[in-house]
């Protein structure tokens, strides 16, 4: 096959930043899909429905396609409140975000006690709004690579028993474990899984070197994880959906002693899924996985119009050098893929 034609897909799970930013990752995102799920973690956090709305705003001033909506996710502290909830809970705000404290890139101000958050999950289980986890314990003498297993048997399997009506997005799924977890769960549980982990396996991010672009969080797993993530995507299971993470982080902050966790795939992550799906032979399962699995789960209408992907070769572009100087490297910087947008 040379040419394919899906359904507008959406992303449901991404990080467009904020002020200057916006002008060069809100088009990356709007060149190719209808809606996206913006991640709330700012400094300071995006935790009550005036901040979510008016991000919203300055989101839209930056975006060149009218047809662009972001659809907005409230952060959740220890300050939340329940009628916080109620009172953002709107066709512009349909989930909130729970990062365990420490767990990633600004979420020093998140939770510390999940189970006090548990008033608030009864508010958002009422009222409609989606739950969305960064699925992983922080506690420091967990390893790293197991924080996500023992999120599902510590925190997320006692939500989903607690509150069996609450639509909880496992985000960015990387470990067999939580693809499993999710299959054995009923239909109020789904994931979003990344180009990058689809892609890679913990070998990309160590051997011959340590590689600070393929650094994300949940850090990359085993090849028998990644595995497992590319059959289940294989599978056309409408559980899992398209949530590229794509999170910016200029060059100097990521090749560095302590560089930052994040991959900026927004202008190569369809392209990248489908050429992933094309390699496991599932280009079929594309549409189900980008453009109606989300909105199915979201309880949203699937876009109407279309995009066309060509097979034709094209290679990342090394950098992207913002307006005040400061550069980008994208994810899969200098490589080839074989699949593109056709504009
Ligand atoms: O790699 C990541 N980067 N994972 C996250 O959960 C957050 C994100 C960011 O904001 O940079
Ligand atoms: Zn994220």
């Amino acid at each position: 096959m040379t040419q394919i034609s899906i359904t507008k897909p959406d992303d449901w799970h991404l990080h467009f930043r904020d002020g200057e930013m916006l002008n060069e990752t809100v088009p990356a995102t709007a060149r190719c899909f209808k809606r996206a799920i913006v991640m709330p973690n700012l400094v300071p956090p995006v935790t009550t429905k005036a901040q979510a709305l008016s991000y919203r705003n300055r989101i839209l001033q930056a975006s060149d396609v009218d047809s662009f909506t972001p659809l907005m996710t409230l952060y959740l502290t220890n300050e939340t409140t329940p009628s916080m909830i109620k009172e953002a809970v709107s066709e512009e705000i349909p989930a909130a975000k729970l990062y365990p404290a420490g767990a990633t890139t600004n979420s020093d101000a998140a939770v510390s006690g999940i189970e006090a958050l548990y008033p608030v999950f009864e508010s958002m289980s009422d009222a409609g709004m989606l739950l969305l986890i960064h699925g992983e314990v922080t506690d420091s003498h967990v390893d790293i690579f197991d924080r996500e297993k023992l999120f599902i048997e510590q925190h997320l399997a006692p939500i989903h028993d607690r509150f069996p009506d609450l639509k909880i997005v496992f985000e960015h799924i990387t470990t067999a474990d939580a693809a499993d977890f999710v299959l054995s769960c009923d239909q109020h549980v789904a994931a979003t899984i990344t180009p990058q982990h689809l892609l890679l396996n913990r070998n990309d991010l160590l051997v011959g070197g340590i590689r600070p672009h393929n650094y994300c969080l949940p850090v990359l797993k085993r090849n028998v994880h990644q595995r497992r993530l590319q059959e289940v995507v294989s599978s056309g299971s409408s559980k899992f959906f398209l949530g590229t993470d794509s999170a910016p982080h200029t060059k100097h902050t990521k090749e560095s002693a302590c560089g930052c966790a994040g991959c900026y795939s927004a202008w190569s992550a369809i392209e990248l899924y489908a050429q992933i799906f094309d390699d496991l032979g599932a280009l079929d399962k594309l549409e189900g996985f980008a453009s109606h699995h989300g909105p199915d789960f979201y309880g949203l209408s699937r876009n109407s119009g279309h995009i066309t992907l060509t097979k034709t070769s094209w290679r990342v572009p090394e950098k992207i050098t913002l307006k005040n100087g400061d550069d980008i490297v994208p994810f899969y910087a200098g490589q080839e893929l074989n699949w593109k947008l056709s504009t």
